[in-house]
């Protein structure tokens, strides 16, 4: 039985980059499509409580959220967020990815969430009641798009996994192996840094794979002393095609590494095509 609940990390340094990202490439595909379906693989719960058993016991958010909350440079895409956020969390909650691509997608628009675990899948549901262009799906994510994908489907997809088994690295890397089953899809996917050398391992193979048409954001919060924490995070961002996007990353990678990084002398972003 896995013991992973988002709850425990809703709104650290991972879920403001991840948000902030996903909140813009979201915005940016709308501009070109009258409707985007839509599939968050792992959805977790939607919408979660600062004053719990969950987020009150590391306090992950202070790192995350608290840090950059009270925002006022220029970067626009940070501030979109904090605008987002705003509106969609109630008072003492910071909302999940269903909450937020919920509330920003068109009616015409079609999502599908998929949760696999029963507790969070049933407050999944609680939370996201009111919308009426959505479907939740108790089931495991990559099977559902194993299923439901093929190369003329077009699709937006978040693939935001625990990582709490080494399988889902694993299961990463099938995708990226089918790649063309998703050619006309547009995919973000969530990975965190555990370790640097293994981080640096699990990226040159993904080069390997000689794909392109992936832009690599990594954000390093920690430097490399030797717990066994998170010391970062990255995202994957493939078959999106504006040339600004790389631009604006890389902006919004400086901007958010002076405000969430926890050492002076942590590594710094990076933005690459690999
Ligand atoms: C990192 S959390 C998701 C956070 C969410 N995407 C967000 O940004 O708010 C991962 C979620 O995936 C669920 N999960 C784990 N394995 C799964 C699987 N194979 N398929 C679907 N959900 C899974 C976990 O229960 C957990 O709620």
């Amino acid at each position: 039985m896995l013991s992973y609940k988002h709850g425990f990390h809703a709104g650290n340094h991972a879920d403001v980059l991840k948000h902030t990202v996903l909140i813009y490439l979201y915005n940016l595909a709308k501009k070109h499509n009258k409707s985007i379906s839509y599939i968050d693989t792992h959805s977790g719960n939607g919408l979660y409580k600062y004053i719990s058993q969950y987020m009150e016991k590391n306090k992950e958010y202070i790192h995350g959220i608290k840090k950059i909350e009270k925002y006022v440079g220029e970067n626009k895409l940070i501030k979109k967020y904090l605008n987002i956020i705003k509106i969609v969390s109630k008072n003492n909650f910071y909302p999940g990815s269903p909450l937020i691509i919920s509330n920003i997608s068109h009616n015409s628009d079609k999502l599908y969430f998929c949760e696999l675990h029963n507790n969070e899948f049933s407050n999944l549901k609680k939370n996201l009641k009111q919308f009426t262009n959505i479907k939740n799906i108790n089931a495991d994510g990559f099977e559902y798009i194993e299923k439901k994908l093929d190369s003329d489907k077009s699709y937006f997809i978040l693939i935001d996994p625990s990582y709490e088994i080494k399988d889902d690295f694993i299961k990463i890397n099938n995708i990226l192996d089918n790649i063309e089953k998703y050619k006309k899809s547009k995919i973000l996917i969530w990975y965190p840094i555990l370790n640097y050398d293994d981080n640096d391992k699990f990226i040159e193979n993904l080069r390997k794979k000689g794909i392109g048409r992936i832009i690599n954001l990594e954000m390093p919060i920690i430097s490399n002393i030797e717990e066994r924490v998170m010391k970062g995070s990255g995202l994957l961002i493939i078959n999106f095609k504006e040339n600004k996007i790389f631009r604006d990353l890389k902006a919004l990678s400086k901007e958010l590494h002076f405000y969430l990084k926890q050492n002076d002398d942590v590594y710094n972003p990076k933005v690459r095509y690999l």
